[in-house]
């Protein structure tokens, strides 16, 4: 598995899970290498869940992640990888994979915090059975927007847009986390679908995955003569724009920016390319 994952979307080494992660959640039973080491698995069991982050932190970069959720019935958990600076006015990028019963597809819903402020979620259906093997999951950050990708097709992208007003992720440097949880009261058709705790071990899996970012940095340091400040990252290409309109005309579940009951007006960005 690991092999044929290398050759589909590996073009440089896979980092080593314990130089760069450390365990935060579930230790020391519930968070597991295996496959020499080159796999990571989070564990979720009726004692506890589990969870990882990365020891250094990034501003801007790239990072790539491989991850196979959980098989079978997932209804209820919530596999959740995400980016945080863990301030008071925190910014933040997450994925959260909400798992279904067998057969129904998961949603993978994302969010941005910038300065503190979240609530911009998208849902989204993917276009392949998320736990039936690995796929990658990369965020593309810079001075101009953050993309969020999967196998390498855009499925979000959150622009910097001060100009208008709206504070963007550019000072604050992010941690790395993952976890796996119990998100049954509200993570599968709104909470209807409890997890079914018979059918645990619940196990997610993260494999190849390539960290190449400005560590700790701060601000310009971060941006200046860094290749993904080059003037390719700091737009979408043609056929990325196309990729990430068929993404929402076809898997788009929920977006924020038009939900009217939730915001009569929208948020600033949602108006802006
Ligand atoms: C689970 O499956 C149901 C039925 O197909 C679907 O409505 C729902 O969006 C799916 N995903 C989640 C996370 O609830």
């Amino acid at each position: 598995m690991i092999l044929s994952l290398t050759t589909s979307y590996c073009s440089t080494a896979a980092g080593i899970f314990t130089d760069d992660f450390y365990v935060t959640w579930g230790a020391p039973n519930n968070v597991k290498l295996v496959n020499d080491g080159q796999v990571m698995q989070l564990i979720l069991d009726n004692s506890t869940a589990s969870g990882f982050a990365s020891k250094k932190t990034y501003l801007f970069g790239s990072i790539d992640m491989q991850i196979k959720l959980v098989p079978g019935n997932s209804a209820g958990t919530v596999t959740a990888y995400y980016f945080s600076s863990e301030t008071s006015n925190h910014d933040e990028v997450d994925f959260e994979f909400l798992g279904n019963v067998t057969g129904e597809p998961y949603i993978l819903q994302t969010n941005v915090f910038s300065n503190g402020v979240g609530g911009r979620e998208q849902r989204i259906y993917l276009w392949f059975d998320p736990a039936a093997d690995f796929h990658m999951y990369s965020v593309l950050w810079n001075e101009q927007h953050v993309i969020l990708s999967v196998d390498g097709i855009p499925i979000r992208r959150f622009a910097n847009n001060e100009a208008a007003g709206v504070p963007y992720l550019r000072m604050q440097a992010m941690r790395i986390f993952s976890s796996l949880w119990d998100g049954e009261t509200w993570a599968t058709r709104g909470g209807l679908d409890k997890i079914d705790w018979g059918q645990a071990p619940f196990i997610a899996e993260y494999g190849a995955y390539k960290v190449d970012a400005c560590e700790g940095g701060a601000g310009e340091a971060c941006a200046e003569g860094k290749w993904w400040n080059e003037g390719t990252y700091q737009s979408l290409d043609e056929t990325q724009q196309g990729q990430l309109s068929w993404v929402q005309r076809f898997f788009l579940v929920y977006d924020y920016c038009t939900d009217s009951s939730r915001y009569p007006v929208p948020l600033t960005e949602c108006s802006l390319p």
